[in-house]
């Protein structure tokens, strides 16, 4: 039976069987995958068929910033299906044309023209075209702690373990160390960590250099908040040696941090902006560059070398603009702040109460906790790019209790959607609490 409804019905064990069997899971040995089979969600909260809640501590992959199932933004979507599909690129639509000025509105400084993409890595990788085709230079600076996406170009630009098997790629990629060292080292300073970026600068020949590539708040390599000083400083470094600045805000972006986006915490105009995740909460597929005034005028007569048939999709740039308005019919923004600062006390009660909580982090409801052994060691509780029986015991904790979250060598992360209330915070954190006193060794 080969019908659209041939998987009505059925069981979340069969759901999981077919999908392991016929389907491929993300950076998974096959045989280790244990998926939780979704049927649906509202809210913070999501579902199993046979109806097991879980709290969405994760926003699913960071990216259902407005909450799931979120009335106003599908029947934007359903409304756009009706009256026009797809158009291809070429062609003008209004929700692009709606979209575009949007965004216009609440990115930073004269960043006012975008280019739509499918998603994170495909809008890193136009970014990276606009920085070489811009400045004639092809070197890309980046992060060894962290992830830029999946792609060909935007995996040689991730700096953490993911890159590895995908290696030669393209090149021109060169990392710097991040401020953070590990749990053990901890933080440079601000002037420490620009010394650095200026040196690497200098040794590669800052004439050879197109663009600075980095997370502002760094995402799935530990919520890495820079030292106050530490981003203006790099805008500093960038424009005195003719670098483009490209913050990659898929992550901490459309709220996450508690402002629109995380270089606004800090004042920062970046040359280039890539955003994804959040611009829809992920009801549809959605990625953006922005770029500032004096870069889209430069392909003003020259040509953009780029392109992709799903470019500027009318679907997802309706679902984005509903989305956007929901962040501020919502007062999201605001809430994520508020929560936020909930959140940060709930944090260093873990921390008083448990010695193997290492360090808490968060910026509005971006959070992460960094697990260790003991506090006079700092040891991390499993090892950099591995993991540990304490921390897969802390997994399936969570698991059982309906905590959902994302849980990577020794950190859990705490990224729930924007409109998460108090007592769904602290419900989650009442459930963190009692599972980290069940993993002490
Ligand atoms: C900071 C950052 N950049 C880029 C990406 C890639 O986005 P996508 O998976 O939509 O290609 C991600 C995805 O997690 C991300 O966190």
């Amino acid at each position: 039976m080969k019908t659209a409804d041939a998987t009505a019905g059925l069981s979340g064990q069969t759901i999981v069987d077919l999908t392991k069997k016929h389907t491929l899971y993300e950076w998974s040995a096959q045989s280790t995958v244990d998926p939780i089979p979704v049927a649906g969600a509202k809210g913070c909260w999501f579902w199993t068929p046979e109806g097991k809640r879980y709290l969405d501590f994760n926003s699913q992959l960071m990216c259902v910033n407005a909450g799931h199932g979120d009335e106003r933004i599908i029947r934007a979507i359903a409304q756009q299906l009706e009256t026009l599909a797809y158009a291809n690129p070429f062609m003008a639509t209004e929700p692009r044309a709606r979209l575009g000025r949007k965004l216009a509105e609440i990115t930073p400084g004269d960043i006012d023209t975008f280019f739509f993409t499918n998603g994170g890595a495909e809008a890193n990788e136009n970014a990276v075209k606009l920085a070489r085709q811009y400045t004639g230079r092809h070197k890309i600076l980046s992060f060894y702690r962290s992830y830029h996406g999946a792609t060909a170009g935007a995996m040689m630009l991730t700096g953490d373990p993911r890159r590895w098997a995908a290696e030669p790629g393209m090149p021109g990629v060169v990392h710097v160390l991040n401020p953070y060292h590990g749990i053990q080292r901890g933080w440079d300073t601000a002037k420490d960590a620009l010394a650095m970026l200026e040196e690497t600068i200098q040794l590669e020949g800052a004439q050879t250099i197109a663009g600075f590539i980095l997370e502002p708040v760094t995402g799935t390599n530990g919520v890495l908040i820079p030292p106050d000083g530490y981003l203006q400083g790099v805008r500093d470094v960038c424009s005195r040696y003719g670098i483009l600045m490209i913050v990659d805000e898929v992550m901490s972006g459309f709220g996450r941090t508690g402002e629109w986006f995380a270089v606004d915490h800090w004042r920062v105009v970046p040359d280039l902006m890539t955003m994804a995740k959040g611009l829809t909460s992920a009801y549809v597929p959605l990625g953006a560059v922005g770029m500032r005034r004096h870069i889209a005028e430069h392909f003003r007569d020259k040509v953009f070398y780029g392109g992709l048939t799903y470019n500027s999709h009318p679907l997802a740039c309706a679902a984005a603009l509903a989305t956007l308005q929901v962040y501020e019919d919502d007062r999201l923004l605001e809430n994520a702040r508020r929560m936020g600062t909930l959140m940060t006390t709930l944090m260093s009660t873990l921390r008083e109460k448990h010695e193997m909580v290492g360090a808490t982090r968060n910026i509005g409801l971006f959070g992460l906790v960094e697990l260790v052994k003991d506090r006079k060691s700092m040891e991390p509780l499993a090892p950099f790019n591995g993991t540990s029986e304490p921390m897969k015991a802390l997994a399936k904790f969570f698991r059982d209790e309906g905590l959902y979250t994302f849980i990577r060598w020794n950190t859990f992360f705490a990224n729930p959607p924007l409109s998460i209330t108090e007592e769904e915070l602290r419900h989650a954190f009442e459930i963190i609490d009692r599972g980290l006193a069940a993993i002490k060794q």
